[in-house]
């Protein structure tokens, strides 16, 4: 009498399946083409963001300007603060612009696939001098972020362009796994830039519903914050802060401001909003009762009550949130 056989046959493990549906990314094109896309966006957005976004940083003086950050190089005591002071400081706007114009043309080379070695050179070489006098000073050194990029830029200069998703290029003929590759991770990552560009809110609102450009500081060192105080303000739409009416002056309360960590302060009677995310990197800031002013935890940046900065690394102000105060007390926010 027999006994019935079973089959042993399993089929392809889990790790092999995968391992066959991820082999056409596990290529120099698709490494390539992820480079290109992150690198290239972030410098086109920063290009765009220094010529157009940020109507403050193309001044010689003021909070945020070239100026201001030249001079933070010149002390940050990099090694190239002294060509700094010599020759950038005099002439802080045109150094501002040129700093600008190499990122979108570093940023285009990038994202359209054109002269990529150079354009990678060049990222590499504005993230270096940002190395050597931003982000010198940071302890450790992996808290800054100008050396990963530089490493990033040198690795695409040895790649070259990925031999797809190049503009002008002419298109491949039959399936080619390799290039769907490239296009599906490519079209990931400036989905991603996109998302971040979205998530950045107090610059992707006020361009999309604030009648195109953000509205400027009065003058040069002025207050940018948003505030409100009883007597001045109109009613108006917008979402209420529960518990901001019982602050007393002097007080600061944290709310979500539509998702975005934000803090509200009463100083004196005026109501003042910002976001917490410290501007230097990102750790959210804390309101000091003590010394009345805030404190970023992380590298020691202050901030004063009205958002400007007191204390480096932060060289710019918080961002603030627009706040009003009805007839009755009710505060609320618009973003
Ligand atoms: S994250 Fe560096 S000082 Fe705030």
């Amino acid at each position: 009498m027999s006994t019935p056989k079973h089959s042993t046959h399993k089929g392809p493990s889990l790790a092999r399946r995968a391992s066959v549906a991820l082999a056409p990314y596990a290529s120099n094109t698709v490494a390539a083409v992820v480079l290109r896309f992150f690198l290239g966006g972030t410098m086109l957005y920063a290009g765009v963001d220094k010529a157009l976004l940020d109507p403050r940083f193309l001044q010689a003086d003021g909070v945020g300007s070239i100026g201001e950050t030249l001079r933070y190089f010149v002390t940050s005591g990099g090694p190239l603060a002294g060509l700094v002071e010599a020759v950038a400081l005099p002439q802080p706007v045109l150094i501002g612009a040129s700093m600008a114009g190499a990122q979108l043309l570093a940023g285009a080379s990038l994202l359209t696939g054109s002269w990529v070695r150079y354009g990678a050179l060049l990222g590499a070489g504005i993230s270096l001098s940002l190395a050597l006098t931003s982000t010198w000073g940071v302890s450790p050194y992996y808290y800054g972020n100008d050396l990963p990029y530089f490493v990033g830029f040198l690795a695409l200069a040895a790649l070259g362009d990925g031999g797809a998703l190049r503009l002008g290029a002419p298109a491949p003929r039959g399936h080619n796994p390799e290039r769907r590759a490239a296009l599906v991770s490519g079209t990931g990552v400036a989905a991603g830039i996109a998302v971040l560009l979205v998530l950045d809110r107090s610059r992707a609102v006020s361009m999309i519903t604030g009648g195109g450009t953000p509205t400027p500081s009065p003058t040069p060192g002025a207050s940018a914050t948003s505030s409100a105080s009883p007597t001045s303000s109109a009613p108006t739409a917008g979402t209420v802060i529960s518990g901001a009416p019982s602050l007393a002056a002097g007080q600061a309360l944290n709310f979500s401001a539509g998702g975005t960590d934000a803090v509200l302060i009463k100083d004196g009677s005026t109501y003042r909003a910002f976001e917490r995310a410290c501007t230097h990197a990102g750790t959210p800031v804390d309101w000091q009762e003590g010394s009345g002013d805030f404190l970023c935890s992380n590298h020691g940046a202050r901030f004063s009550v009205t958002g400007q900065v007191t204390n480096p690394p932060a060289n710019r102000p918080l961002r603030a949130i627009e706040v009003s105060v009805a007839a009755d007390g009710t505060v609320t926010y618009r973003r």
